[in-house]
């Protein structure tokens, strides 16, 4: 068959995440990565997870193992729930569920709303993961860049007076990948322009518990006054990704309909994790758990800055994160972070190069994403170093 007959239109254009090539590249080598998006591998509870592992499976062996509901194991969505309306006032109309990651919160809310060819206005940068998901069901996507306080929202309005626009996608809060927060102010405007002009907000937070300077926003979902931003969390990075547990908070209306489109995705998220998870929180303290997440990834974010500022080379910027996992580097004009990426690679240290955010993946950038949560604090001023030099070799 053609290639062009082979597979469904909608993804014949997905192109395989170059994040995701890249680690099957550094797998063989020992390069120190900048490149991931993953918590601190130090951080992760083991011994607690390993004892609450063997509890749950030999006091309820048979609820762990067993098919489930798909909205959920009750009490994590309670407990979910609770967490999610400290920072975020859900109203009355509002529901909670389960789902595998925010990536399939994301995912099903794009499937469950969004027609062929509707519009979704998307950050540029923007996270990969939910571009090819809008990607696949052939979703229109404008990008507004994103300035230092957030989306850039005289853009968003023009957009949403021209074009045939369903909803707004935003990481609000340490955005994935520049690390910026959106100010209070924009939080309300776009609150403002979305019942304007009658769209849905998607609002991805994952990394909205690991601020470590600066004061905590309210989060968009706060300032909702009728049913339309639809909240997606994850335990993904205050607990463990590999457990592949996120929720989605929104109108009960909506989450009606993600229910039905997740039952034909995957029946229920895994219930054996969905109890760890449950069972950890309710053995240990969070909110501690989450403020020793954010010592560590503080410290390394300092460590992090001031290697950029001792060796970065003159007309090369970066963003100054106040928490999340990255932050957002800006070279000289006329630079190709992709090629930059081999030059670098062959010199064992790995980023992420910026067209892999864009909607446009083909396009040169010169922009980088560094990661500083999962690499070892004693090798990010010696991959910043290198990075450096590799970087003032090439201007
Ligand atoms: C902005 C953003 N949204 C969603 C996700 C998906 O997270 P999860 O592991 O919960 O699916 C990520 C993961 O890196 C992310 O950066």
């Amino acid at each position: 068959m053609k290639e062009t007959q082979k597979f469904a239109d909608r993804v014949i254009d997905l192109k395989a995440s170059a994040i995701r090539e890249m680690f099957k590249l550094m797998a063989k080598g020992d390069v120190v990565a900048l490149s991931g998006g993953a918590p601190a591998p130090e951080s992760f509870p083991t011994e607690e997870l390993a004892e609450i592992s063997a509890k749950i499976l030999r006091e309820q062996g048979t609820v762990a193992l067993q098919y489930s509901v798909t909205e959920g194991y009750q009490p994590l969505r309670d407990m979910v729930v609770e967490r999610t309306r400290t920072a975020n006032k859900l109203a009355e109309y509002d529901d909670t569920i389960i789902t595998t990651g925010a990536q399939q919160a994301i995912d099903l809310a794009f499937k469950a709303l969004v027609n062929d060819g509707e519009g979704i206005i998307v950050e540029r940068p923007s996270f990969v993961g939910t571009l090819n998901s809008a990607r696949s069901y052939r979703a229109k996507l404008f990008d507004v860049p994103v300035l230092d306080d957030g989306m850039d929202l005289d853009r968003v309005e023009q957009l949403l007076q021209t074009e045939n626009i369903k909803l707004i996608y935003t990481i609000p809060t340490f955005q994935n990948p520049t690390g910026i927060t959106m100010s209070d102010e924009k939080r309300q405007r776009l609150i403002d322009l979305a019942v304007k002009y009658d769209v849905y907000i998607v609002e991805d937070n994952p990394y909205g518990d690991l601020r470590f300077a600066g004061e905590p926003k309210k989060n968009i979902k706060s300032l909702d006054p009728d049913g339309r931003v639809i909240y997606c969390g994850t335990f993904s990075k205050i607990l463990s990704p590999g457990l592949r547990i996120g929720w989605v908070s929104a109108h009960r209306d909506i989450i009606e309909r993600i229910v039905v489109v997740k039952q034909a995705n995957d029946v229920h998220t895994p219930i054996f994790n969905q109890m760890m998870a449950a069972e950890f929180m309710k053995q240990y303290d969070m909110d501690e758990h989450i403020a020793r997440l954010c010592k560590l990834y503080g410290r390394k974010c300092g460590i992090m800055l001031d290697a950029l500022d001792n060796y970065f080379p003159e007309g090369c910027t970066y963003t100054r994160p106040e928490g999340g996992l990255f932050l957002w580097c800006t070279l000289p004009e006329g630079t190709d972070t992709k090629e930059l990426l081999t030059r670098c690679i062959e010199r064992k240290v790995a980023f992420v190069p910026g067209n892999t955010c864009m909607v446009d993946i083909d396009a040169p950038t010169r922009y980088m994403r560094l990661n500083y949560s999962a690499v070892a604090e004693d090798k990010i001023d010696w991959a910043v170093k290198t990075m450096s030099d590799v970087i003032r070799e090439s201007l």
